[in-house]
């Protein structure tokens, strides 16, 4: 797929969820006067990062982590030695869950199957999840359902598995909201984007 091909695609998705008024968070999203949050970054990204959901600054912009936990993010990238604009960064749930409450099962199934055609699209070689929803999501996707853990058993490995595009490695991380305030998932984060850097363009 080309360059032009992939940002058609994408476009296109971007599209269905502006326009999608059966998305369970859409009537939400009309009432503030916010924005969905598609995802941000290279569509040719070898490291594609999956988040939760928006919080307040990102649907009042429209862009992936931009808030706090986004500056932390960014702290771990550069710690990494990775340009942001060079990975590709969304979440499962595109528009904000009301005062950040955890989303619920629903909410995930209606927004994944968006989030499945982003990764076809990109194409990444290894997926970094962000927090337990997309830990327990994207692995059981892939087929790693009997490699589940609690987070903090697993946080930081490599777990290899197929997708329709090749071989693909998972990689749980903690969500860098928990280590505003938690020194030791910040110590441990800052360990787990090292493995991140060999797949760094
Ligand atoms: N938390 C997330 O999971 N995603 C964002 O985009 C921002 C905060």
């Amino acid at each position: 797929m080309n360059k032009e091909e992939k940002r058609d695609l994408m476009l296109e998705i971007k599209e269905e969820i502006l326009q999608n008024s059966k998305l369970p968070l859409y009537k939400e999203r009309k009432k503030n006067k916010v924005f969905p949050v598609i995802g941000e970054g290279s569509h040719s990204a070898k490291i594609m990062f999956i988040g939760e959901a928006p919080g307040k600054n990102e649907a009042a912009t429209g862009r992936p982590f931009c808030g706090a936990s986004g500056k932390f993010l960014d702290k771990l990238l550069a710690h990494a030695g990775i340009k942001r604009d060079d990975v590709y960064i969304t979440n499962i749930v595109k528009d904000r869950p009301p005062a950040n409450r955890d989303p619920f099962p629903d909410e995930i199934e209606a927004y994944a199957p968006y989030l499945d055609r982003q990764i076809d699209i990109i194409r990444p070689k290894i997926i970094a999840t962000l927090g337990r929803f997309s830990m327990v999501y994207i692995m059981e996707k892939f087929g790693l359902e009997d490699r589940l853990d609690a987070i903090s058993k697993i946080h930081g490995r490599s777990f290899e598995a197929k997708a329709p595009f090749g071989k693909i490695i998972i990689t749980p991380l903690y969500h860098p909201a928990v280590a505003i305030y938690n020194p030791h998932a910040q110590e441990e984060l800052k360990k787990d984007f090292l493995v991140l850097k060999k797949f760094a363009d």
